[in-house]
């Protein structure tokens, strides 16, 4: 079993680069991309963008810019999974197979929907007014995104905690249909990540339109950074570091030592005007070595345009061969290939799997089975489902002959085929 991790976000793309993502968002991520035994895979979430943007200039826009900040904050497509997600047409096609086996009460509990919903019946009208289908599906397309790359773990703020969870149901419920084929994925909240106050002191974000642009020219974030909301007190008189938007921002940037000297001269009664400068000039000097490539990029969209499409074709080396064993897990097959027909399976794409169910005697059971359905291994009853997938998991990892009383050779197997099988599959997730 290779230890490979995968890590996986999506951006949507409908806003310009702030301050607020660079720090929550995208240095962390550029800096993750780096770790050892991992693979990332990093993605323009355009699909997602049409949910909440029916502007196509802007879409176009918007994603130009979140890919070039992102080649400019360092991140190296040749090491990592950086495609558009438009580019991948297993996305949505992943998408329509998990809408089949998704409950829509599931659906009718994610936050976003239901937000909508509350705020109309709060207003008196149509529960449902202004609710496109695209947003009660969202988290659909979401889990499509994280499933069709077998991600394991997902970098996301607390909000989108509840949207992982639901991929996990999904891939769970898919599993238990058809067999093993998709990896369940957990959320990895990341506490140390900086939240950055705005402007004016709340969460920096769009929606409070009090951001700090991360790539706008040099003299509006000046602007910006002067506009940046503090008290009354006049130089000389000390001030306090609680609650200082101006500070938080600062300690975001800079290192232990020179956040302890600000410390240290709010105590002393700097004036705020010298603060932000202190401030402005920390910033520049991170931002402007990226700055030049931006630009650079920005202005040669064709560089992007193919640095993407490549990214595209390498994701979709791993999201192909899945789509292959999904449709024919799901019965979308090669009719040539019918049971009967008398011609061997050639779709040598499925793979063996588990099957959980439960029985009238309230025990539950699980069946292993070969790529052509083929029961290889029968097992007795368990107490509890969590047993049962217990003893899935011994199998899996231990790739041993079960326990006699945990599980039996189906008759006329043998227990060579049994572990040929236990290997395929093994070699096939990871
Ligand atoms: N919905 C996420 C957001 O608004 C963006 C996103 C789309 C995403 N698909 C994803 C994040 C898959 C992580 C994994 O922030």
């Amino acid at each position: 079993m290779s230890a490979i991790e995968r890590y996986l976000t999506g951006i949507t793309t409908t806003g310009t680069p702030h301050l607020g993502n660079y720090v929550g968002a995208i240095r962390p991520a550029v800096q993750a991309s780096q770790r050892a035994g991992t693979e990332n895979f990093y993605f323009l979430a355009d699909y997602h963008a049409l949910i909440k943007c029916d502007e196509p200039a802007r879409i176009q826009r918007s994603t130009l810019e979140i890919a070039a900040c992102w080649l400019a904050a360092g991140l190296d497509p040749q090491e990592v999974f950086f495609y558009r997600q438009s580019d991948i047409p297993e996305i949505p096609e992943l998408t329509w197979l998990l809408t089949c086996v998704t409950g829509k009460g599931v659906l009718n509990r994610a936050h976003a929907y239901k937000a909508q919903v509350d705020k109309n019946t709060a207003a008196g009208v149509d529960p449902d007014a202004d609710v496109t289908v695209g947003l009660f599906m969202y988290p659909v397309l979401m889990a499509a995104d994280i499933l069709v790359f077998k991600a394991h773990k997902i970098p996301v703020g607390r909000d989108q905690i509840q949207h992982i969870e639901m991929a996990r149901d999904m891939a769970q419920s898919f599993n238990h249909l058809y067999g093993d084929h998709l990896v369940l994925p957990e959320a990895a909240v990341d506490e140390s990540v900086a939240l950055l106050p705005g402007l004016d002191g709340r969460k920096m974000s769009k929606s409070y339109d009090n951001v700090i642009g991360l790539f706008a020219p040099r003299e509006q974030v000046r602007k910006q950074i002067f506009a940046i909301v503090t008290d009354s007190r006049a130089p000389g008189e000390p001030k306090a570091v609680e609650g200082s938007a101006l500070f938080q921002i600062y300690q975001a940037f800079a290192s232990a030592d020179e956040t302890q000297k600000l410390r240290q001269s709010f105590a002393e009664g700097i004036a705020w005007a010298d603060a932000k400068q202190l401030l402005f000039d920390r910033i520049d000097s991170e931002v402007a070595p990226m700055r030049e490539r931006y630009e650079h990029l920005v202005h040669h969209p064709e560089e992007l345009e193919t640095i993407l499409q490549a990214g595209a074709a390498k994701a979709r080396e791993r999201a192909t061969p899945l789509l292959r064993d999904l449709r024919h897990a799901v019965g979308l097959r090669n009719l040539a290939t019918v049971a009967g027909s008398g011609k061997k399976d050639k779709t040598k794409s499925a793979l063996p799997g588990f099957k959980q169910y439960r029985e009238a005697d309230g025990m539950f059971y699980f069946r292993f089975v070969d790529a052509q359905g083929r029961t290889l291994l029968q097992s007795t009853g368990f107490v509890s489902p969590k047993d049962a997938g217990q003893c899935i998991a011994e199998l899996k990892s231990g790739l041993a002959l079960p326990h006699e009383s945990d599980a039996q050779l189906a008759p006329g197997i043998t227990a060579d085929q049994v572990l040929a099988a236990l290997k395929a599959l093994s070699d096939n997730v990871n």
